[in-house]
């Protein structure tokens, strides 16, 4: 019998299934965010002015994401985000969403952004596989690595 065939119920039809059998499903979100992922900065940067860089993981291992953001000095929030990553498509799907939850509604304040908890992005993605979760983690630290970029720049 083959794999595939194994899950052929119609209220679960997974996206993936992994070599140890696990069935992974991913939400429309997520699935929208990797195939068309939002502020992806192509090159060596972006093609905005930034103020503040992160980075976190290790190139040489795989995962690794890096996030450049704008922000206003004046209202202190951030009006521009981009990023780059090795990660998988669970890091990218994360990282795009938190991508637009810090620029949507003219741009999150860095207090707020400085709060934005692994819930919250998951909550925007529609959840995320459990062995994936991790992956979300990425993006969330790249972002507040950026913001104390940003306040070492500044002081
Ligand atoms: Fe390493 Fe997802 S970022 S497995």
């Amino acid at each position: 019998m083959k794999r595939t065939q194994k899950f052929s119920c119609k209220k679960f039809s997974p996206d993936i299934i992994s070599p140890r059998g696990d069935k992974w499903l991913y939400s429309k979100t997520v699935k929208d965010h990797f195939f068309h992922p939002r502020n992806f900065v192509l090159g060596g940067k972006p093609n905005f002015k930034y103020n503040g860089v992160g980075m976190v993981g290790s190139p040489a291992c795989g995962d690794m994401m890096k996030i450049w953001i704008y922000i206003d000095p004046k209202t202190k929030r951030i009006k521009k985000c981009g990023w780059q990553t090795f990660g998988c498509a669970s890091a990218i799907a994360s990282t795009s969403i938190i991508s637009v939850m810090v620029t949507e509604k003219n741009g999150m304040p860095i207090n707020k952004a400085l709060k934005l908890s692994q819930k919250d992005i998951l909550k925007r993605l529609g959840g995320l596989p459990e062995r994936k979760i991790h992956c979300s983690v990425l993006g969330d630290q790249a972002l507040k690595s950026a913001i104390e970029n940003y306040f070492k720049k500044a002081s």
